[in-house]
């Protein structure tokens, strides 16, 4: 059933308060919800409408006097005028130990946990589950007390006791309203580790981290984390935390990352987790960001939350916004929106070029999480980021402070966020509101002139829309362009400067110029777009060198490189030796031990397939793969002395460390060595078994297992035996252990998916371990992925039609990778398309998989 933005009515009734008790007993869990409602005034209909699922009504009680006059169906209960205010008990019987679909209350490693978010609640209790419905909760949970020592939920603690048949109850009660979605429970037999963080007012607030017993040692940089977090928000936007505790739970089963539920934040434990000898610098970035991210919701998308969910990309964009803002002023800021922006463009700007392209304020859906989207939350962040550059810090800072004084402790819409923006700044925002609307990735085109005679020069901007399902005739949209100039020498003539474009074709002059400058466009990734210059291959080796944006320097060596892969893949015999000699300029670099090792480690990687493809008109892997790794095998053949030096230069020096240099380092390594094993014979195995024996931490061991995934050599086969041996009892180790085998481009991959798929330690209920065998697959191994027999779609297929019935939202997920069909050559389209007929042809087809299907095969 879709559902659409434009039918929103303001809930009938409110909920002045929530009291929920949990007996959690062996075999079932008796839920009592006693909630006092009074008509909403805004509201239009008199009937109370409460959505439930799985779930079975045992009694039901109106003031306190049984009742029964109401009815059940399709996921609701009505009740059909009940007054003007009232008590509504029910008493419902769940089954958290048989849920596999971890919505709602289920078990993790035999501990209880919720994931309510969006449309978890009613699988718990009949409620009005809709983010607009805020109330005040108190929570009685009751468990045996040596099975599940630790119980908790939102806000604080308020009376706690033992019971008979050695039982405990304990009841927590948070002061603030909310919306159902962000209700938690946990129970289970868990580890806590305790710190502190004082407010900018003076306040203390305990923070508490809960694991598994044996993983207490693996939360300090989760710990420490969030205390910068807390800092940060203080600092960067004046936002304090208002309770006297906060928890993070760690549970191992997962859909999602993790779960911003008020002041009990539930993540997975990949997301919390982090020790040198088992995670990976990106693990340790992941950790850092997303603790940022789920602490930064408790301002935006808790104290400020949305009205329906529609409004998703108003708590999710501006949320990965802070958050990637976070880890800017943590750690290097030009390596972090490199990163940021390879994923926005693998990921996000695929989505938009697929039939599942939606807009960032979408107007319908039909399974809402599906709608947990690249879209919502990377080009959402995007679109933050552009009011941010438009507005100047000091402004966008005036309009968040006024977005959170006129809407703390309400639900509202993407439109009140802008409008805030709008009324702090003076300015007229309507035309940047499109960018909400208007789904698919803008083209931006410019051209240069210079005209010597007047020394005047012209950068002309052509903007284009492209339609996408539902969608053509687009609007143009207003575009901040950064732009800078450099002179012939590599000087900086013009300092930043944001360029406005809001006209389909628009022209800015610069006058008082001497030369033709050399211009530097789109500085910062200023706006989500793809760019096309008329930039020469000269100018762009004087960015690469010279640009003082960290980013474009990055970029005008991408753009050099997918121009060289484009030749390649049109003329295999195509000369690139002027590209190849310019990296030998960057590894020369390296060499004298100038300049930023992260950075150059970037600028030393050619862009990954799933960025070439975003330029090709017609995707073929094989292809594309097949003359990305021509170019590194004559980079690795001209430059093999200077690469082999570089690598030792930059070795361990044997004293492990996590600064900024030494993550530097250990990912240049990883760049070179990757260079160096492209061609998988027996030399190159030895380097990377050598690299592995050499190894004090998990990123030096998965950059060797990494550059031995392709090979056949004997090396192989050790390196990855020892590498399970030392770390099987580390699940999320284990999951390292299938992905790197996953992404294998190699004769074998479809034999060893099949052993991977029934080994011990595969799991079809553990989204971790799912991912880290399909997602790693199907995502990142395109070539076999998208291998002519269609054995990798297959392969894709059948475990979504098994999960399917299992956990519908990991199903739906998966279908992915298939949804870009009509991007691929035609025999490839046919298999992909075959897939999709499959899985929409299995019977009881989840309404999460279906919509995703149906969309892919309509597109
Ligand atoms: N709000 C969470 C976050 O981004 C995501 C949880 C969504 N979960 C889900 N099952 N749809 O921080
Ligand atoms: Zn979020």
């Amino acid at each position: 059933k879709t559902i659409y933005l434009k039918d929103y009515t303001p809930a009938p009734y409110l909920a002045k308060q929530v009291n929920l008790s949990f007996n959690l007993l062996p075999g079932k869990t008796i839920v009592t919800s006693s909630v006092d409602y009074v008509k909403n005034p805004a509201g239009v209909s008199s009937d109370l409408v409460l959505d439930g699922e799985d779930q079975t009504v045992i009694s039901v009680a109106l003031n306190g006097q049984p009742f029964e006059d109401y009815t059940i169906a399709d996921g609701q209960m009505t009740i059909v005028n009940p007054g003007h205010a009232f008590s509504l008990t029910i008493v419902s019987e769940i089954h958290p130990e048989a849920n596999t679909a971890l919505e709602g209350l289920y078990q993790s490693q035999g501990n209880y946990c919720t994931q309510c978010e969006a449309e978890g609640f009613r699988r718990i209790t009949y409620y009005q589950d809709r983010p607009d419905v805020l109330s005040v909760f108190t929570v009685r949970i009751e468990a045996d007390a040596l099975a599940y020592p630790v119980m908790l939920s939102n806000g604080n603690l308020q009376e706690e006791g033992m019971l008979a048949d050695g039982r405990h109850f304990r009841v927590w009660h948070d002061p603030f309203p909310k919306p159902c979605y962000l209700f938690a429970l946990v129970a289970g037999d868990l580890e806590r580790v305790a710190d502190t963080f004082t407010t900018m007012t003076g306040r203390k607030v305990d923070l508490h981290i809960y694991v598994r017993a044996g993983d207490e040692g693996q939360c300090s940089h989760a710990m420490a984390s969030l205390k910068k977090s807390m800092q940060w928000d203080e600092e960067v936007y004046g936002r304090e935390y208002q309770l006297d505790l906060f928890n993070i739970v760690a549970v191992s089963d997962f859909n999602m990352g993790a779960m911003e539920n008020t002041s009990l934040n539930v993540f997975n434990t990949a997301l919390v987790l982090a020790h040198q000898e088992t995670a990976t610098d990106s693990d340790f970035m992941s950790v850092e960001g997303v603790i940022g991210h789920e602490y930064f919701h408790n301002w935006t998308g808790n104290r400020v939350t949305c009205r329906d969910w529609f409004q998703l990309s108003l708590k999710e964009g501006f949320t990965v916004f802070r958050d990637q803002e976070f880890s800017a002023d943590m750690n290097s800021r030009a390596v972090l929106r490199i990163d940021d922006v390879n994923t926005l463009r693998r990921l996000q700007f695929s989505e938009d070029g697929s039939p599942l392209a939606h807009a960032v304020q979408p107007d319908q859906f039909i399974e809402i999480s599906n709608f947990y989207t690249k879209t919502i939350y990377d080009k959402g962040a995007e679109l933050i980021r552009m009011q941010h550059t438009l507005l100047g810090a000091e402004t966008f800072r005036k309009a968040t402070d006024l977005y959170f004084d006129r809407f703390d402790g309400q639900a509202v819409t993407c439109d009140d966020f802008v409008q805030c923006m709008a009324d702090a700044s003076g300015r007229d925002l309507s035309q940047f509101f499109r960018w909400y609307k208007q789904a698919g990735t803008p083209s931006l085109q410019v051209s240069s002139h210079y005209d010597a005679s007047h020394q005047r020069y012209t950068l002309t901007f052509k903007q284009s829309q492209p339609d996408t399902p539902e969608q053509t005739n687009k609007q143009p949209l207003h575009i901040p362009v950064a732009v800078g100039l450099l002179d012939a020498f590599g000087q900086e003539l013009l300092p930043t400067r944001v360029l406005e474009v809001t006209e389909r074709e628009q022209t800015f002059t610069f006058a008082d110029m001497a030369d033709r400058p050399v211009p530097s466009i789109l500085r910062g990734f200023s706006a989500p777009v793809k760019l096309e210059t008329d930039l020469s291959d000269d100018d762009l080796r004087l960015l690469q060198v010279y640009d003082t944006d960290g980013f474009n320097k990055w970029e005008a060596g991408q753009t050099l490189a997918l121009r060289t892969i484009q030749r390649v893949m049109d003329q295999p015999e195509a000369d690139i030796t002027q590209f190849v000699a310019d990296i030998g300029t960057l590894i020369a670099q390296g060499l004298s031990g100038q300049g930023d090792k992260a950075l150059l480690a970037r600028a030393l990687s050619l862009p990954l397939l799933g960025v070439i493809a975003q330029h090709q008109a017609v995707i073929d892997p094989a292809a594309i793969d097949a003359a990305r790794t021509a170019i590194l095998i004559q980079i690795k053949r001209t430059h093999k002395e200077a690469l082999a030096a570089l690598y030792d230069l930059n070795r361990n020096s044997g004293e492990f460390s996590m600064t900024p240099e030494a993550m530097g380092r250990r990912a240049l390594q990883h760049a070179v060595l990757e260079i160096l094993t492209v061609t998988n014979g027996t030399g190159c195995a030895a380097r990377s078994k050598a690299h592995y024996d050499a190894a004090d931490n998990m990123t030096d061991r998965v950059t060797a297992l990494a550059c031995l995934a392709d090979s056949d050599q004997p090396q192989r086969a050790e390196v990855f035996a020892d590498f399970y041996a030392r770390f099987k009892n580390y699940p999320l180790v284990v999951d390292k252990w299938f992905s790197l085998q996953a992404i294998a481009n190699r004769e074998q991959i479809f034999e060893d998916l099949a052993m991977l798929r029934n080994h011990a330690d595969f799991n079809i209920k553990n989204p971790n371990r799912v991912r880290s065998l399909y997602s790693a697959f199907a995502i990142n191994n395109p070539v076999k992925f998208h291998d002519p027999s269609g054995k990798g779609y297959a392969f894709l297929r059948d475990v979504i039609i098994e999960l399917n019935t299992i956990n519908p939202q990991i199903a739906a997920r998966m279908v992915t990778p298939l949804r870009e069909w009509k991007r691929y050559t035609p025999a490839l389209q046919a298999q992909m398309q075959a897939a999709l007929e499959a899985i929409l042809a299995t019977p009881n087809l989840s309404g999460d998989v279906f919509e995703i299907v149906s969309k892919s095969l309509k597109g």
